[in-house]
């Protein structure tokens, strides 16, 4: 069998960045063996562990690395220690950094109930219901990237941040959302707040006018209040879910809530060249350093790096079953579990789900895919 070879920059970050990381990585290097592929990893400071040691949160040696890879795995970044630091000082400015550098403008976050899970939902969801939709959050503008200003002094000062869009930038991600939602079920609810703001009336009139071209899509137009009021109410009607870069920050946290813990949600982010793989849940720093964090966020970013950029849909699957697998036996971290007896930590989550590979890989050699 002749395998693929990859070259994987991973940037493990603060807080549970380097465990949740540590846990994807070591699943990668299970499939790689059990698939006979080659995936080298590239290891380099990010965020408030780079400030600390190179001073700053976006080395270029760490940029150019990235720029070179086949893929960037990213854990996360911030914590107190840098919370002081001005605005553009702070890990979270090496995050937007490096999207804006790898001009990743499109950022996927599939949210999908996972069955074992179903009893932890936070909603009466019914047998025959179920949550499956992927946010496509438009990331490399809007009020994250506008002019911000701070301005007056001694209590009357004065900070601003400006919502930007140009048509451009709206018809780039909405092309790619419309596409993903003519691959799945066929649904699109593009979110704006467009009876109140310009950039929204543009934002909506864009999509609607690309909406011509796909007509085996129905687009539904929703203001963000709404949307954030469906998702609770009947989560199950979305399919691919179009929003703004801030707009898809806050739905898409709300809509991690319903599935079980934000924990379990991972991202890709794709431009016009490497695409960065990274869970949505942050540095939480409450966690860090005592093996409590939740790697199957992390864990599924590998399995959809394996599907989306190396094109390996059988090992994507492999961990994506194994994942279930393990969860269906009863193993929890403690944000998805309901009583400490069936409690296991951030290592041994990951190496159950290890195993879950390798006995689903033998399983399919004995009958075959697609069972
Ligand atoms: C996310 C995070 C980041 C964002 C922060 C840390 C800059 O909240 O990836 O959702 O807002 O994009
Ligand atoms: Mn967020």
């Amino acid at each position: 069998m002749t395998g693929t070879r990859k070259t994987i920059a991973v940037l493990p970050g603060d807080g549970i960045g380097p465990e949740v990381v540590r846990a994807a990585v070591s699943v990668l290097e299970e499939c790689a063996r059990a698939f006979s592929h080659r995936f080298e990893f590239v290891e380099l400071p990010f965020g408030g562990a780079a400030i600390d040691r190179c001073g700053q949160p976006l080395p270029r040696e760490t940029m150019d690395a990235c720029r070179a890879a086949d893929a960037v795995l990213l854990g996360a970044v911030g914590g107190a220690k840098w919370d002081s630091q001005p605005l553009d000082r702070r890990p979270e400015a090496g995050l937007l950094g490096i999207r804006k550098e790898l001009g990743l403008y499109i950022n996927v976050r599939p949210i999908r109930l996972l069955e074992p899970l179903r009893g932890i939902c936070p909603l009466r969801i019914d047998a025959i219901s179920t949550i499956d939709m992927e946010i496509v959050r438009e990331l490399a503008g809007g009020i994250y990237f506008g002019p911000r200003q701070n301005t007056g002094a001694n209590g009357a000062e004065v900070a601003s941040d400006t919502e930007i869009y140009s048509s451009k930038e709206i018809e780039r991600v909405a092309l790619y959302a419309f596409r993903r939602a003519a691959a799945r079920r066929g649904q699109l609810a593009s979110i704006d707040k467009a009876n109140v703001l310009a950039s929204s009336g543009l934002w909506r009139k864009t999509v609607q006018r690309i909406a011509k071209d796909f007509p085996e899509v129905t687009l539904e137009s929703l203001y963000v209040d709404n949307a954030a009021l469906q998702i609770i109410l009947r989560p199950a009607q979305f399919d691919v879910m179009l929003t703004s870069n801030m707009f898809g920050d806050i739905l898409s946290d709300e809509a991690a809530a319903l599935v079980g813990s934000i924990g379990l949600i991972p991202s890709m982010s794709l431009g016009n060249g490497t695409a960065l793989y990274e869970p949505i849940h942050g540095s939480a720093p409450q966690l860090a350093g005592k093996d409590s964090a939740n790697p199957i966020g992390t864990i599924l970013c590998a399995a959809m790096m394996l599907r989306e950029s190396f094109g390996l849909p059988a090992e994507a699957a492999a961990i994506e079953k194994a994942v279930t697998h393990a969860l269906s036996r009863g193993f929890r971290t403690p944000d998805i579990a309901k009583t400490s007896a069936q409690t296991v930590g951030c290592t041994e989550m990951a190496a159950r789900i290890r195993s879950a590979v390798s006995e689903s890989i033998a399983e399919t050699e004995r009958y075959g895919w697609g069972v």
